[in-house]
């Protein structure tokens, strides 16, 4: 097997690294915008990996990362308890902040980093997650991967500065096999689920750029949601906590987009923990019909869709696909869609449709539920 982030290092530092480890990027399968809410989501952790290589620095200087990444070959160094610059590198110097306040590295580590990454970035795969996780992994393989999924989290919120749910760390740090991941983001509690099931990703090759701003806009909409809910519920703490029955109430006391917003992550929320059950009682076609549900309500109610994404689901829909829809923040990125076994029809018709509307065929590929963060030989 190629181990390029090892030669990397190698090649860079002219010495062998100490340490490595690997962790994966995901698909989220349903409950879009619902972790930061307090809801369920339901993802895999997807084959494609981003590995890290790690080894002590030559400097007798303390807290300095030196990191380099197969992607543009330019070495960052950067003073990981200083301000962190605007790098690829800085999610790397959170996780050592975040190793830090465990105890498990001291103040003065320096360090070096060789990553490599077949996880595409922009594309709504979690790439950022992938990186820290394994950051996290190999710097500090003995914590637990609920800790290392809490480090690579506040890495990414509270130091990189990413407005995002605990969602994407979770999955790439517990991911396993043939299994997809039920997790209740305001209890933690987490329960894996058999999914073995063609599931085909189409990567609109938009990427979303956007979506940091968008996702900070949505964060501020559904925080104020809550406190205007707060009237109404004095004890609401997580928006996807107001319980479904009472949407009409939710409707009078919200204006717009408000009311769109919050009846997008109550009904999401609902209808994840369907899907799990269906998922649980392998009703694969009816859990695919909450696939195109949950689309609809990201496009219409929730705004996080785009053209492309509406186009591939639209033409999986007519060739008979059992379920489809973005997955990630949207606004850009990937599409997941579920089919038979058997099917002929959907990939053709999902090429000839956006063929038909953007001049080219997206790549589509097949993807299984991977194993989550692991250690790597060196
Ligand atoms: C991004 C965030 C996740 C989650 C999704 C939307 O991928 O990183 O935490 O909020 O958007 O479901």
């Amino acid at each position: 097997m190629p181990r390029p982030e090892i030669d990397l290092f190698q090649k860079t530092f002219r010495t062998t690294p100490r340490a490595a480890a690997s962790a994966p990027g995901r698909v989220n399968l349903i409950g879009e915008h619902t972790d930061y809410n307090g809801g369920p989501v339901l993802p895999i952790a997807i084959a494609q990996r981003t590995s890290a290589a790690i080894g002590p620095a030559a400097t007798d200087e303390p807290g300095v990362l030196e990191a380099i990444s197969t992607r543009d070959l330019s070495l960052v160094r950067l003073k990981w308890q200083e301000e962190l610059p605007r790098s690829w590198a800085a999610y790397i110097g959170g996780v050592l902040r975040e190793l830090w306040a465990l105890d498990a590295i001291s103040p003065d580590t320096s360090a070096r980093v060789a990553v490599a990454s077949d996880v595409p970035i922009g594309a709504g795969l979690s790439s950022s997650a992938a990186l820290s996780v394994a950051a996290a992994k190999a710097f500090a393989p003995a914590l637990t991967p609920r800790q290392i999924a809490g480090v690579a989290y506040r890495a990414e919120h509270d130091h990189v500065g990413v407005p995002c749910g605990m969602m994407d760390q979770t999955i790439s740090a517990l991911g396993k096999r043939d299994h997809a991941l039920l997790f209740e983001c305001a209890s933690l509690h987490t329960a894996q689920i058999p999914f073995k099931a063609r599931l085909l990703l189409v990567d609109t090759g938009k990427r979303h750029d956007l979506a940091t701003g968008r996702l900070k806009e949505r964060r501020a909409e559904c925080d104020e949601a809550v406190q205007r809910l707060k009237v109404e519920l004095p004890e609401l703490v997580w928006l996807a906590s107001w319980p479904a029955g009472w949407l009409p109430r939710l409707k009078r006391a919200l204006p717009e987009p408000l009311r769109s917003r919050a009846v997008h992550v109550v009904s999401e929320t609902a209808r994840t923990r369907f899907a799990a059950e269906l998922l649980q009682q392998k009703k694969l076609k009816q859990f695919g019909h909450l696939l195109y549900e949950s689309h609809e309500s990201c496009r219409r109610l929730y705004d996080c869709s785009s053209p492309e994404l509406d186009t591939v689901v639209a033409a999986a829909k007519r060739a008979g696909a059992w379920g489809a829809r973005l997955t990630g923040a949207g606004w850009g990125g990937a599409a997941i869609v579920l089919v038979g076994k058997s099917d002929k029809k959907t990939i053709p018709a999902i090429e000839r449709a956006y063929k038909r509307a953007y001049g080219r065929v997206p790549p589509i590929t097949e993807v299984n539920a991977a194993t989550g963060a692991r250690p790597e030989r060196v």
